[in-house]
């Protein structure tokens, strides 16, 4: 970045930028963004030198045989991360910083189609509990009962309880430490957040899982872990007939590969085995009658390399 930056180009998201993101109407965002939650979200458009940078390393790491690939064989690395957040939490206890996950570093972003630099590091972050305020306002009128599978560190469920405290939270993932979290975040908050060890692969811990029809589903950067294996999931939600699953999560068909900038993404995408065709199979179900979507929406944020911030929104029939 040119240090000479002029502050004219420094750009501050809005509530407009909220609902370009969420793709919900301004009465939902203005509803839940206070003026507060955009104090200091700036950013700079990145210039053609520095796009191409980027570009230059997507290409370097799309060449990198040592990349760590989403898929079955990835749960031991789930495990120390999450160990790791667990340890953290034990010497500085339960806050939003403690159980932050390690992959929020970036201040390199993408958005709108192009790159841009965050003015600091907790854009992303921050930007993604806006956009999961906002969908829980507008979709959790009539829900009694959240569950989120692959719910890592408990961060979201604890967003969810200080919005709703008498909503019952479930959170489901396979590995231990992220379940001993939850135990923390119960011990500290007051919540009662269950705790289910469940494998979105194999299904093992199904038996446990209860999904009524004021039951919302959601997951965030989860499903994206499996591949193109989603289809026992899928099937699951389906048949237990929830009242509505909500995704935040990289949809890889909604990229342009005519456009660079995106087809990186898709190749990045690729490269680490993410969610692929899980789009496509709703629109397979709605067109049966199984299912309805009720919003898929790319909100073009994302981190550097790819976006898993796009929205989908779906419930069976
Ligand atoms: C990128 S993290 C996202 C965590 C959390 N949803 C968040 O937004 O911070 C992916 C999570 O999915 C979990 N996960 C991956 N594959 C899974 C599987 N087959 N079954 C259950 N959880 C899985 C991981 O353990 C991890 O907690």
């Amino acid at each position: 970045m040119n240090p000479d930056s002029d502050q004219a180009s420094l750009h501050s998201i809005s509530l407009t930028d909220l609902t370009k993101m969420s793709g919900l109407p301004m009465t939902i965002v203005s509803a839940v963004v206070q003026c507060d939650d955009l104090a200091g979200l700036h950013y700079l458009p990145l210039d053609e030198v520095e796009t191409n940078e980027i570009g230059r390393r997507i290409k370097k790491i799309l060449m990198d045989n040592t990349v760590e690939k989403a898929g079955a064989d990835a749960q031991h690395r789930w495990q120390l991360g999450w160990q790791e957040i667990l340890e953290r939490v034990r010497l500085g206890g339960i806050s939003e910083n403690t159980l932050l996950p390690q992959y929020f570093k970036h201040d390199i972003l993408r958005l709108y189609g192009g790159y841009i630099r965050a003015t600091t590091l907790d854009f992303e972050k921050r930007i993604f509990r806006l956009l999961k305020a906002i969908l829980f306002f507008n979709y959790f009128t009539n829900i009694s009962h959240v569950i989120e599978f692959g719910c890592g560190t408990g961060a979201n469920l604890l967003q969810l309880h200080k919005m709703f405290p008498e909503m019952k939270l479930t959170g489901c993932d396979w590995v231990q430490p992220s379940l001993e979290l939850i135990g923390q975040i119960n011990q500290e908050t007051g919540s009662n957040i269950q705790p289910i060890n469940f494998n979105m692969f194999t299904l093992d811990g199904n038996e446990n899982i209860n999904i009524t029809n004021s039951t919302a589903v959601v997951t965030f950067a989860a499903m994206e872990q499996l591949g193109d294996k989603f289809g026992p999931f899928l099937d699951m939600l389906i048949s237990n007939r929830p009242a509505v699953c909500i995704h935040l999560e990289p949809i890889i068909e909604f990229y342009d590969t005519t456009l660079e900038f995106d087809l990186d993404a898709v190749n990045y995408h690729n490269k680490r085995n993410y969610l692929s065709g899980f789009l496509n199979k709703l629109h397979n179900y709605e067109k049966i009658g199984d299912i309805e979507i009720i919003q898929s929406h790319r909100s073009s944020f994302g981190s550097t390399f790819q976006e898993a911030y796009s929205i989908i929104v779906w419930r069976p029939l």
